[in-house]
């Protein structure tokens, strides 16, 4: 089985958003026996909250539904997840210093736009404090970046 982290900010607009399309794409493929996802943010602000409306709402007319709940961050999903995917460089320094704190980590760390094909920064953008059109680009960012990560994912471990 190989497990799958995204790690955002508050965990309720990217992250949650990249484990759904991935979880969506995994069942396409009939994967979920070989690969499962979750999600994490690295304050705990929204800890137990639902996703962000405005994401939901976006997703929903893509025919995504996102139904996690916020949870933060921890020690064991460094050494639990075989792959780590922070949304921006400010997500991967918080799991860099977790990672000084633990002594190390098992999991791969990867910015998850090194998966965008068509990426103009290594950022996926904090939609958070913008407009609607900024949740539908996140969207687009993450389907082509959920879905090339499938395809790494497939072949490093199943090809
Ligand atoms: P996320 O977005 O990191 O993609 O879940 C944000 C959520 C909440 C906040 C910022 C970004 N906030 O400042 O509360």
């Amino acid at each position: 089985m190989v497990k799958v982290l995204f790690v955002c900010l508050g965990n309720i607009c990217r992250s949650p958003l990249a484990e759904a399309l991935f979880r969506h794409k995994i069942e396409e493929k009939q994967l979920s026996n070989c690969i499962v996802c979750d999600s994490a943010g690295i304050t705990w602000h929204h800890v137990g909250q639902p996703p962000d409306e405005r994401m939901r709402r976006v997703a929903n007319d893509r025919g995504i539904t996102i139904s996690s709940k916020a949870r933060l961050l921890r020690k064991d999903d460094l050494f639990e997840f075989d792959y780590v995917l922070p949304m921006d460089g400010e997500n991967l320094d918080a799991i860099d210093a977790l990672r000084g704190r633990c002594g190390g980590c098992v999991s791969k760390i990867k910015l998850m736009r090194e998966f965008d094909t068509n990426a103009e920064s290594k950022n996926v953008p904090d939609p958070y404090y913008g407009g609607e059109e900024g949740f539908g680009e996140v969207f687009d960012i993450l389907n082509r970046s959920t879905e090339n990560l499938l395809d790494f994912v497939v072949k490093e471990h199943y090809l």
